[in-house]
């Protein structure tokens, strides 16, 4: 149950306070009320919290009221009368967490206004309180006065806005008269407020880029979820929300102990481990140990991403398609081995986590030679290394939530992995995608979740159940399919194009898998096709560092189109946007078939531009599925 803290002085007669009372004794407001706290001994509403047997502190200088706080460590702190001042140290200490009641109608920005019920301009009241707020009401002859319940923030009179009222002013009206009724409806709002506060939730999302921008957006989407922390985010995560969106970007994804504390200051309901470093790094099994609930796999179940060498003898146990593959551990063994076979084609691959950088073709032997030299840059990840047999085929992605015994498919997708046009140039994170590829026939689609019956029972076997979505990195040889990777996580760009298609709460999604409840869950997922086209700095991934800092415009044009956007190495500086990465956005464009959700993706990406024309993007993403179309 949630805590409560509510702050009185000797100001007011204590009606809010009441209220308050009156909500948790009714059930309204699921919370315990941990102490009533006021300034000065001689408070009315004291003589109501003793009534109620209410704990009471009186805390006469404001220096003393952070480490009680501290102590009471309550989920949110009521203002119902407080008079003296809350100092900044408070108000950092509890971000988000200080409600208050302001008896004027505050605006969601410090330029924005309220508007009233009958479209006049809503007084802001800026510094006016109690009675000397509602004669401004009347002496400026508005036609409402309101009042606004809010979050405190070091602005003055001001922060995220929670709920408003408004009540109609009357001819004849006095203060007394209209503070009369202005009052009910401001102690109804504050319990109301609360009882959905404290139902609310608190998610963190674990990623930095495009892909922990679809999350927030997704669970932003869930009525229960109020807020989302992002580590470590970038300054694009919020565009798609009006909900607080706080990013942590001095933070890795394996920043284990900052985490940890955080949620813990923080009061996280749920964690989503989304990126591959911290899998590896044992994020989810550091979180569970604390009590933390958690979606994502453990350090174990995630070896099947971070030890590709384990993955591959994985897969030959259980009988997963696999191309024929080695494993060396030092360079000469490896260059022994090519010699004896100087027209064979490989893939040299890190065996660790290598950002998607890890894995070499190499059409002749000299070139396996080189990539076998190069796995030493790759540091512990490239001490152990495969030569994989090099499969010619067309690649795609699958995507399923596993609850370590169950599973479900939830989408396809199609990368495009190469830099231009025509799949020409070096090897990229992904360039766009396209969701529901036409080359998952009903074959492709039976044979891969095939693959996912066996690589969930084997972890399972293997003392290593897989709980989280699972990525299967598939290509398709003569109508076969075999496995080029599996990913412990969401793929980028993949996650952008399939997670919106998801129509279940995410937020319930991941804490009823939690609970290993996947088998009787349905998920609902839209037909929709979707297209996502990465918008990268000119260079990348080569050589883009005289791109950054440019300036990033369009975003706002794209936003008022309603397509998505999510923000990747990006960075908001005061006059808008700059570039702070190689892939810097992703745009979203959806409909019926691929030709319309290009359509809509392209339009979009019209409106972006780089600086100094430093903009690339391919523009021929879903050229394979226009291709099919045709034929
Ligand atoms: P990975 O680092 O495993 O994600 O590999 C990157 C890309 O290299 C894949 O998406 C494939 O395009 C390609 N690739 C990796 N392994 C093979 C293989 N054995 N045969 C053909 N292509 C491969
Ligand atoms: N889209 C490729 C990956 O996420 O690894």
């Amino acid at each position: 149950m949630k805590k409560i803290a509510v702050l009185i002085s000797n100001i007011g007669t204590g009606t809010n306070l009441q209220a308050i009372i009156d909500g948790v004794k009714s059930g309204q407001i699921t919370a315990s009320i941990v102490a009533v706290i006021s300034d000065t001994p001689d408070a009315k509403g004291l003589e109501r919290a003793k009534k109620y047997k209410l704990p009471i502190e009186v805390v006469s200088k404001k220096e003393n009221l952070l480490p009680l706080l501290k102590k009471l460590d309550p989920d949110y702190v009521c203002l119902a009368g407080w008079k003296q001042i809350i100092l900044d140290s408070v108000i950092d200490a509890f971000p988000n967490r200080i409600l208050n009641t302001h008896p004027g109608l505050i605006p969601d920005s410090m330029d924005g206004v309220v508007k009233n019920p009958d479209e006049t301009e809503a007084l802001w009241n800026k510094g006016k309180m109690t009675d000397k707020a509602v004669r401004n009401f009347l002496e400026t002859k508005a036609t409402y006065a309101g009042c606004t319940n809010h979050f405190l923030s070091l602005e003055f009179d001001f922060g995220p806005v929670l709920g408003r009222c408004f009540e109609k002013i009357k001819k004849g009206d006095t203060i007394e008269s209209l503070y009369k009724r202005l009052k009910v409806k401001e102690n109804k709002l504050y319990v109301d407020v609360l009882a959905k506060l404290v139902l609310s939730k608190t998610v963190m999302v674990i990623d930095g880029g495009g892909r922990g921008a679809a999350l927030v957006d997704k669970y932003a989407q869930s009525k229960k979820v109020s807020r989302i922390l992002v580590v470590p985010g970038n300054d694009l995560m919020q565009v798609n929300t009006k909900k607080p969106v706080i990013t942590y970007q001095n933070l890795k994804t394996t920043s284990i102990p900052e985490i940890l504390k955080i949620c813990q200051k923080e009061k996280v309901d749920l964690v989503d481990v989304a990126q591959d470093n911290a899998v590896e790094a044992g994020l989810v099994d550091r979180l569970a140990e604390i009590g933390i609930n958690v979606f994502g796999p453990t350090r174990k179940a995630g070896q099947i991403e971070w030890d590709k060498a384990w993955a591959r003898k994985f897969m030959v146990k259980y009988q997963i398609p696999t191309p024929k593959f080695h494993a060396f551990n030092s360079t000469k063994e490896g260059i022994d081995f090519v010699k004896k076979y100087p027209d064979s084609k490989w893939f040299v691959k890190a065996s660790g986590l290598a950002e998607g950088k890890g894995a070499i073709p190499a059409s002749t032997i000299n070139e396996a030679i080189t990539a076998i030299e190069q796995m030493q840059k790759f540091g512990k990840s490239g001490e152990t290394y495969l030569l994989e047999e090099w499969l010619i085929g067309e690649e795609f992605s699958a995507f399923a939530l596993s609850d370590g015994k169950e599973f479900k498919m939830v989408g396809f997708a199609q990368d495009h992995k190469r830099v231009n046009d025509g799949d020409q140039g070096e090897n990229t994170g992904g360039m766009g995608c396209v969701s529901n590829p036409l080359i998952i026939d009903k074959n492709i689609r039976k044979q891969t979740e095939n693959i996912f019956i066996k690589v969930i029972d084997g972890l399972k076997e293997e003392g290593r159940p897989y709980k989280g979505v699972l990525y299967l990195g598939g290509i398709v040889v003569e109508g076969k399919v075999f496995i080029i990777e599996f990913n412990a996580r969401w793929g980028d760009p993949e996650a952008e194009a399939v997670l919106p298609s998801i129509q279940n709460n995410l937020f319930d999604l991941a804490n009823t898998i939690n609970l290993g409840g996947l088998k009787k869950l349905k998920i609902r997922i839209d037909k929709k096709v979707r297209v996502v086209i990465a918008a990268t700095a000119k260079g990348y991934p080569v050589d883009y560092k005289s791109v950054r800092g440019k300036k990033v415009l369009g975003i706002d044009k794209v936003k008022e189109t309603g397509v998505k956007i999510y923000g990747s190495g990006i960075k908001k500086v005061d006059s808008g946007y700059t570039v702070n990465g190689g892939r810097v956005l992703y745009i979203v464009g959806e409909g019926k078939n691929v030709i319309e959700a290009r359509e809509r993706a392209y339009k979009a990406m019209r409106l972006i531009s780089i600086e100094g024309n430093n903009l690339h993007y391919r523009t021929d993403i879903g050229w394979r599925d226009l291709e099919r179309i045709k034929r």
